[in-house]
């Protein structure tokens, strides 16, 4: 991992009007237009890897590239890497997406952490095909993690072996397909022991949301950690999605990063954004809810830097845009919810003033 370079803090305050510096973290000085608003590009002055979430399409837009060239300094397949893309229903392999995104970053200088080998939400047809037969589903599953894994061995840094295996509610496990094929613990203590044989290189994380707005499942997250950890699986790192909205209490974003980060694992803020729909708030201004959404993003990056450099993996943003955003695409409506850093005209944000506020310790 190369250490981003770091600017002499003076351009950096040259960089950011001091209005958007209160109202973005602390103040309620009135938002600039964000016409106004100069943002030095993230992964200059963040003493950390800053990430993005990318597919192959984004290589082909000429008015996104620029920006997550400039920005980003590493890269998170959004879908591509998934089941969903790699494994066909007849159970064969395609690897061109994940290829062209490992390929481009690689040809750019660019980190890569890849997401994710076993997710609940993902059922393919050609295991659900097995579902049932111990056996068969035991090859297919050890067959398919030493195939992904092994075939990005040495190109991506990390990656997300497990994600989300936490319910939402009760502080307990999910029910899925590979519980019920190999055991609740057992299907996470395999996967990460295969994906550490196919890959002697990458660290191996746990991945989860929600862990800031419910402290049961971010018991239930770091109990799971730890159970993994006494077994031997060769867990490396956890990534909090960090998939924040607007309504959360000032705090909890910093309550939690202290928390995951108790275990003494690499932090991985994997998955950032910051939802301007909230009800309670509909009826405020777009203004009022960016200062919110700064502040929000002004407490995460600071409880990621007051953590020791050892444990500060990346940071993590689900997108560039607000246009690009899996929370403006179907079913929900365009235009409305602005989770990002950047406006959909690729313009930086109160937000992006924020990162880089807390980033450089201000
Ligand atoms: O781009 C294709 C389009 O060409 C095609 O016509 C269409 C219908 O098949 O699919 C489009 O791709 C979709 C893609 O999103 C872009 O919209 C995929 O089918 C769809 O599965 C994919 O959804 C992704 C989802 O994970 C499931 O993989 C979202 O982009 C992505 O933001 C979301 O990310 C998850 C993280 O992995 C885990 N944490 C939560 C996060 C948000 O749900």
């Amino acid at each position: 991992m190369t250490a981003p370079l770091r600017p002499h803090r003076r351009f950096l305050l040259a960089a950011l009007p001091a209005g958007i510096l209160a109202s973005g973290c602390k103040g309620q000085a009135q938002e600039p237009p964000l016409a106004s608003l100069s943002v030095p590009p993230l992964k200059m002055v963040a003493p950390f890897p800053v990430g993005v979430c990318v597919s192959t399409g984004n290589f082909e837009d000429p008015t996104l590239l620029p920006l997550i060239l400039q920005n980003f300094s590493q890269f998170t397949a959004e879908w591509q890497m998934k089941m969903e893309t790699i494994l066909k229903d007849d159970g064969s392999f395609a690897f061109a997406e994940p290829d062209r995104i490992v390929d481009f970053a690689g040809e750019n200088g660019v980190r890569m952490h890849a997401h994710t080998l076993i997710w609940y939400a993902q059922k393919p047809a050609a295991f659900e095909r097995i579902d049932g037969n111990k056996t068969a589903f035991q090859n297919a599953y050890r067959n398919y993690i030493a195939a992904v894994a092994g075939r990005y061995r040495g190109r991506v840094v990390s990656w997300d072996v497990v994600n989300e295996p936490v319910a939402d509610e009760g502080g307990v496990l999910r029910e899925c397909l590979w519980s019920k094929n190999l055991g609740q613990l057992g299907y996470m203590i395999d996967a990460y022991h295969l994906a550490r044989e196919a890959d002697d290189q990458a660290l191996l994380f746990l991945n989860d949301y929600w862990l800031e707005k419910r402290p049961e499942k971010r018991r239930a997250f770091l109990h799971l950690a730890e159970q993994l950890l006494k077994s031997g699986a060769p867990l490396q790192g956890l990534g909090s999605q960090t998939h924040l909205d607007i309504g959360l209490e000032p705090g909890s974003v910093k309550a939690a990063i202290k928390d995951i980060a108790s275990l003494g694992l690499p932090i991985h803020l994997s998955e950032l954004d910051v939802s301007t729909r909230f009800t309670r708030f509909d009826g405020e201004g777009d203004g009022q809810k960016a200062t919110r959404q700064s502040r929000l993003v002004h407490e995460t990056v600071e409880a990621f830097m007051a953590l020791p450099e050892r444990q500060r993996f990346a940071i993590t943003n689900w997108g560039v845009r607000d246009s690009d955003s899996w929370m403006q695409r179907p079913p929900n409506p365009p235009g409305v919810n602005k989770p990002l850093l950047f406006d959909a005209e690729g313009r930086p944000k109160p937000a992006a003033a924020a990162f880089v506020a807390a980033a450089t310790g201000r």
